[in-house]
């Protein structure tokens, strides 16, 4: 049986009262069998943190250099030190604002890995890759060079989220067809690499407009085993109905 997961990514969103009373109630409402993460920006982690909630806390971002002269970036070590569980590896925003590439996304998986940090490594294609249909080579491709170089022991820290760069923030989401044909050929080329027990064993979350009404069927899906949520994860209510979608 793989995980279940429900993760928030908060993005750039919330006061520091609705941060503290989002995890309040979602911790509040805990749903049993669901591992329930959420990623808030980083001056609330501490905060966050010392609620000693029943929500898993994770990092959005991290530099992944040990320490040193890196004006405005934040280490995984000191993630660590404050308690942090998991990070978002890999996120579009972060790949087409921020300019980061699958080389330096290899960098952080491997930071995050070592300072024992469980990592929500997200893939995705663009809209034109969808429509030209080469949208498993692409996908397969950013898991190739930013995570095949783990071993099977490592990889058991790894979450995979593929969220089509299409259906994040557009209010169209993948048909659970879709999202079960791309998790499919994730977890294909996981068994290739890895094996059938490896591959197995590894939690494919979907993301992009994923919701109270959608997630229902998108978790019915063999391969699919939980969901990154982005706006609806901003509101209890909403984030509580998707835990509870399985
Ligand atoms: P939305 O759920 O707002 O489409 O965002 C998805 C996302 O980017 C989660 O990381």
């Amino acid at each position: 049986m793989r995980e279940k997961i429900v993760a928030g990514n908060w993005k750039m969103n919330l006061s520091e009262n609705e941060a503290i009373s989002l995890v309040q109630t979602i911790s509040l409402n805990k749903v049993e069998g669901v591992t329930q993460i959420v990623f808030p920006p980083f001056i609330y982690l501490t905060t966050l943190l010392k609620l000693n909630s029943q929500v898993f806390i994770g990092a959005q971002n991290f530099y992944p250099k040990d320490k040193g002269a890196f004006t405005g970036e934040v280490s995984i070590t000191q993630l660590k030190n404050i308690g942090v569980t998991h990070v978002l590896v890999g996120h579009s925003e972060r790949r087409t604002l921020f300019s980061e590439s699958n080389e330096f996304l290899k960098e952080k998986v491997d930071a995050a890995l070592n300072a024992g940090i469980k990592v929500v490594f997200c893939c995705g294609e663009p809209l034109e890759i969808r429509q030209e249909n080469t949208h498993e080579s692409f996908v397969s491709k950013q898991l190739e060079e930013s995570l095949f170089h783990l071993t099977s022991e490592q990889l058991k820290d790894i979450v995979i989220a593929y969220e089509p760069i299409w259906a994040i923030g557009t209010g169209l989401t993948a048909s659970s067809e879709q999202a079960e044909a791309m998790h499919a050929s994730i977890r294909k080329s996981l068994t290739n690499k890895y094996g059938a027990v490896s591959a197995d064993a590894i939690s494919i979350l979907y993301g992009g407009s994923c919701n109270p009404t959608n997630a229902h069927e998108l978790f019915s899906c063999n391969n699919v085993d939980g969901g990154l949520i982005g706006g609806a994860s901003l509101k209890a209510d909403e984030f509580h109905a998707i835990s509870t979608a399985y």
